[in-house]
């Protein structure tokens, strides 16, 4: 890849947190965070990490895994999204749509399979500041917590982004779905907020005990913490590629969107993330404490192999098609929802 050596080297100075790439693990409608012990859960979930993933998580999550399918090989963590499905717009049935590896100008994929990419920055893509604002790992034991809503029916707060991917272009973030086809896919992005209460482990709504200070799209500058919410932790985010390319001659040009979450949500606005916190002891906290460490497991943490991590499964709990053509999503009723 010769032609990637002088983005690198204009890349190369930049140093503040983890990112790495996560291999698919199950696609399945399980959702410990939001519907605990329900099996099936409402919708299907595109799910990532640590094997000891399942309907019910409680307990030290890092402590029971045996392995996972990210990159850091102690972050047993688990990260889902919604899945993407395409509704395709003659005979109304539905379609997963396929995940594929963020291919980002900083390491590529490193041969992992779907997934999605996760970073933990501690201040912004540039500067760790860790001097003047030190980063708390999520408590060891039963942290979670989820950014968006299926619900949502007005424009989702900054950081729940899509991209339309054309010709290797990501484009500008919008906070809806794309309204044309994309030629490389719909890119999306879940930043979760970075400030917490420094009490509860979780809420209600899986997101009052958290708090964003961010204002504004990409990875900007995190304000200072508010009283209320004073616990710097470190600011988790997201990015998943959906090849959209194989439905593109499907979408007849000027026809609204035909692309759905697997909650039947036809507006962008209801696209949510769930995060179970799962590192293995203090892994997290001492990654955190190091400064200048973008990309390279900061010094602090064992990586492993894609290929090793693409070997980590669960079983599959919900027996039920997922992928299509369906007449119905999985779980959902045939109906049509109103554009919101
Ligand atoms: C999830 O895993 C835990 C730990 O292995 C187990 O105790 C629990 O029964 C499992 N829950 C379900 C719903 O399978
Ligand atoms: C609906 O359209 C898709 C795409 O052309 C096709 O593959 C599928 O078989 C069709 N389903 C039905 C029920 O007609």
């Amino acid at each position: 890849m010769k032609s990637l050596s002088p983005v690198l080297a204009l890349i190369a100075p930049v140093y503040a947190g983890l990112r790495f790439p996560c291999s698919t693990l199950t696609i399945q409608r399980l959702d410990p965070v939001v519907e605990p012990g329900s099996i099936p859960a409402a919708h299907v979930h595109h799910i990532v990490g640590g094997n000891a993933f399942n309907a019910t998580m409680e307990g030290d999550v890092g402590a029971r895994a045996t392995c996972t399918t990210c990159q850091m090989a102690d972050d047993f963590s688990n990260y889902w999204t919604a899945h993407l499905y395409f509704k395709d717009p003659t005979n109304g049935t539905y379609h997963r749509v396929p995940v594929i590896p963020v291919q980002p100008l900083l390491g590529g994929s490193q041969g992992a399979q779907g997934g999605l990419t996760v970073y933990y920055t501690q201040f912004d893509l540039s500067r760790d500041n860790i001097k003047k604002q030190p980063v708390k790992s999520f408590q060891p034991v039963r942290f979670r917590m989820t950014v968006g809503s299926p619900a949502a029916t007005s424009e989702p707060r900054i950081g729940l982004r899509y991209q339309c991917i054309n010709d290797n272009n990501r484009g500008a973030e919008m906070s809806d779905f794309p309204p044309k086809t994309c030629n490389g896919g719909i890119f999306t992005t879940h930043h979760f907020p970075a400030c917490w209460d420094g009490k509860n482990l979780d809420s209600p709504d899986h997101q009052s005990h958290m708090f964003n200070t961010v204002n504004s799209d990409g990875f900007p500058n995190a304000p200072a913490c508010p009283a209320s919410h004073p616990v710097r932790m470190p600011q988790v985010t997201y990015e998943t590629v959906w090849d959209t390319s194989k439905f593109n001659a499907l979408w007849p040009a000027g026809t609204p969107n035909p692309y759905v979450w697997s909650f039947e949500g036809t507006s962008g606005y209801g696209t949510h993330a769930d995060y179970m916190f799962g590192w293995k002891g203090d892994s997290l906290q001492r990654a955190m404490d190091k400064s200048e460490c973008f990309y390279d497991g900061c010094g602090a943490l064992n990586k492993q192999a894609m290929s090793v991590a693409n070997k980590c499964t669960i079983p599959e709990t919900i027996h039920e098609e997922t992928e299509g053509w369906l007449s119905v999503l999985p779980g959902g009723a045939k109906h049509e929802h109103s554009k919101q």
